[in-house]
């Protein structure tokens, strides 16, 4: 027997970084996903295999090791040690990854790859309801980043277009609007963990500062919900761009991120960093009418392509 699920990846339209400081962020799922497949085995191991690397542990020897350059592995087997633990179940278990998510860029792998590998290998049991998903994907991706928000997760289970503050959960955004996004890769590489850290010591040496950054912050994502609900792409593109220089002011633009971003403003409504930045990717808004030629003005800078917003987040297949 399979156990197979799937979630997308995502894009931080508003709020990232002042969302770990109890803001909001605007965030949706999108049309690039990771699948994950599960079945036991008969030896006592888990088995990860992926186009990222393989690995395969004792199931007594997970909780002891050191992952080494497997790190971002180390969640996946606690999400089956903890299963095989929870139902008694004397085998082992070998999950299969897929992935359109690239990795590491800002686009949320590493929380979908958690949310497709928790209902997986949960399912081989009992299917978890998309709640105990998120919950349960969280505990796992803290286990390598123990700052995160939360957004990530929360998107990439229930899918959609949502307000997500760590106090307040998520809140689907209801829009007529099928938004239409370029995501460019500066191939720049970045590690969140460490752009979070590097934004905790600014903000601890600029508190005022930060303080007031935070405000504005808030006021956009009020008005990029009202805007979204309105459907009007000027505005949104406008308010990206504000965000854009709070993120800059908190320095995690780079040279490479500016300039897409500059050459993305040409032909779009407004363009950003999405995720951590310091690297990863910037994000354009589009509609039919810039799309092609967005995507002709990047894709001579960088590696670059359309996405839209998911509305179904995990599925069991
Ligand atoms: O780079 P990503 O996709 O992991 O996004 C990080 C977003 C942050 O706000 C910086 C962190 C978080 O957990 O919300």
């Amino acid at each position: 027997m399979k156990s197979i699920a799937s979630a997308p990846g995502k894009v931080i339209l508003f709020g990232e970084h002042f969302v770990l400081y109890g803001g909001k962020a605007i965030l949706c799922s999108i049309n690039k996903r990771i699948v994950a497949t599960s079945q036991f085995v008969d030896k006592k191991k888990v088995i990860i295999r992926s186009a990222l690397g393989s690995a395969e542990l004792d199931i007594q020897s997970i909780s002891k090791l050191n992952f080494g350059n497997t790190k971002f592995m180390k969640p996946f087997f606690y999400i089956a040690e903890r299963a095989l633990d929870e139902h008694g179940e004397n085998k082992g278990i070998e999950i299969v990854l897929k992935s359109e998510v690239p990795a590491g860029i800002g686009l949320g792998s590493s929380s979908a790859v958690c949310v497709a590998v928790v209902a997986s290998v949960n399912g081989l049991f009992k299917k978890l309801s998309k709640q105990e998903v998120a919950k349960r994907a969280i505990e796992a991706e803290r286990i390598i980043f123990k700052e995160t928000s939360g957004a990530d997760t929360f998107v990439s289970t229930f899918g959609g277009l949502m307000t997500y503050g760590i106090n307040d959960g998520f809140h689907e955004i209801s829009t007529n609007n099928d938004l239409d996004l370029v995501v460019a890769n500066s191939s720049q590489a970045h590690s969140t963990r460490e752009i979070v850290r590097q934004v905790r010591t600014f903000r601890e040496k600029n508190v005022e500062f930060f303080d007031q950054l935070c405000k504005q912050e808030n006021d956009i994502i009020k008005e990029a919900s009202y805007s979204l609900k309105k459907n009007d792409l000027n505005a949104l593109g406008l308010l990206m761009s504000k965000n854009q220089d709070l993120l800059q002011q908190i320095k995690v633009s780079t040279k490479q991120i500016d300039l897409l971003i500059k050459e993305a403003r040409k032909t779009s409504y407004g363009a950003k960093i999405t995720g951590a930045g310091g690297g990863g990717c910037i994000i354009s808004l589009v509609d039919e009418s810039n799309l092609a030629a967005t995507v002709d003005n990047l894709k001579n800078i960088a590696d670059c392509f359309p996405v839209k917003i998911d509305y179904e987040g995990l599925l069991y297949v």
